[in-house]
């Protein structure tokens, strides 16, 4: 179990100014809130915090206005998505430091719930500036981070305040770091993990940290036609990253030390152009003709893979298998995905996913619900997945 402090740690919270710092960089349409998976995942805390009479102050940042105001990127817009989540009005305060903040904290009453203008419309959050950082913390009497999506960001909202104030991690980040430590921390073994998605390139050291740490490495989509590639198969027209042929060996070379099993799928579904559904092929992967594509598993590596799984306890999973947004191309991605959500059901294995696409690809398949744990963040699942060190994580750390 990573050591950090948790709400069941932080005692009585009565009247005390309470910074939690969320993620509320949410998906925007029309002026409101797209998508709420973000707000909704701060919830338990916000209401934890609220419910026992903290005053609950909300920092996050929203897109990248690289330290200038912009009124297209001013938290005022979500206020009104964090109040329709919440079930009753939230306080908006124009900015994060300083007297406007403290103006707007001091008319406020235990169990009021307010957002703080956006904090990257300073310089120093950025730059994870001492003196930013030395104000922000001068709004509040304690810190608590429900951020893991923005963990991976040494910033000073995120990393800075944790080291001024007692600092505690809510019930999102502690969910989200049990679950990770459950699946790469101190997994039960065998473990498998699932890294899909178009291009090696983007998750080269994902791969390098997980041939080290897990036994089953099943790598799929695009990426996979790259390690194809680098075992002689002829991928045709297939996106391939040819000059990552050597990169994609070192990672076989590795895994073959580590004990790790790679899985590349060895029947495909392929096509002469990537639409909606075209004329397709299943082959195996030497036959595919000069002028095609691979676009997705077969379904006799797909059963392989399911039967993979079965005899795992514990599955990682970033990525798709397949172009899964484009059908039939979702059908190794689907089928997998039911297996794995078939399995943790059964309670045989923990199953963690996240990262970009993943989350999409699972809610597609109707099994994001059935998985042990799914996150929500994008880069930061990723920067864990490399194995590298969270800064907004570490700076919890008692
Ligand atoms: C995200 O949307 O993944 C997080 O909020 C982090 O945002 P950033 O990539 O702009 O730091």
């Amino acid at each position: 179990m990573p050591n950090f402090k948790t709400l069941d740690d932080i005692g009585d919270v009565t009247g005390k100014k309470v910074l939690v710092r969320v993620d509320l960089n949410v998906p925007m349409a029309g002026g409101a809130v797209a998508d709420d998976t973000r707000i909704r995942a701060a919830m338990p805390t916000i209401r934890e915090l609220s419910d026992k009479g903290a005053i609950v102050l909300l920092l996050a940042h929203f897109g990248r206005p690289k330290g200038a105001k912009n009124p297209t990127q001013s938290l005022s817009l979500v206020i009104d998505g964090v109040a329709d989540v919440l079930g009753h009005s939230v306080m908006f305060i124009p900015d994060c430091i300083g007297e406007g903040a403290k103006a707007g904290v001091a008319v406020l009453a235990p169990g009021d719930v307010a957002v703080l203008e956006n904090t990257r419309f300073h310089a120093g959050e950025e730059k994870n500036d001492p003196a930013f950082a030395d104000a922000l913390a001068e709004v509040g009497d304690l810190y608590v981070d429900d951020a893991f999506s923005a963990a991976h960001r040494a910033h000073g909202s995120t990393e800075g305040i944790a080291h001024r104030l007692p600092a505690y991690a809510g019930r999102a980040m502690e969910a989200e770091l049990n679950a990770l430590d459950a699946a790469l921390g101190n997994p039960v073994h065998p473990v498998a993990a699932v890294v899909g998605g178009a291009k090696v390139s983007s998750k080269i050291d994902v791969l390098r940290n997980l041939v080290g740490r897990v036994d089953h490495l099943i790598i799929g989509g695009g990426m996979a036609n790259t390690f194809l590639a680098a075992r002689g198969v002829d991928v045709g027209k297939s996106l391939c990253e040819h000059d990552l042929v050597d990169t994609a060996n070192a990672i076989f070379d590795a895994a073959d030390a580590a004990g790790c099993t790679i899985h590349l799928p060895y029947d495909v579904v392929v096509a002469k152009e990537f639409a909606p559904n075209p004329p397709t092929r299943t082959v195996n992967v030497h036959e595919v003709a000069a002028d095609e594509m691979i676009l997705d598993v077969g379904p006799a590596a797909v059963e392989a893979l399911a039967d993979v799984l079965k005899n795992c306890r514990t599955l990682v999973w970033n990525g798709p298998l397949g172009a899964f947004e484009t059908p039939p191309f979702d059908t190794a991605t689907v089928a997998l995905a039911k297996t794995a959500a078939a399995l943790t059901r059964e309670g045989s294995l923990i199953s963690v996913a996240g990262g970009g696409d993943t989350v999409a690809a699972l809610n597609h398949a109707g099994v994001a619900g059935d998985f042990t744990f799914v996150s929500t963040a994008g880069g930061a699942f990723l920067e864990w997945m490399e194995g590298k060190p969270l800064p907004g994580v570490d700076a919890l750390k008692a």
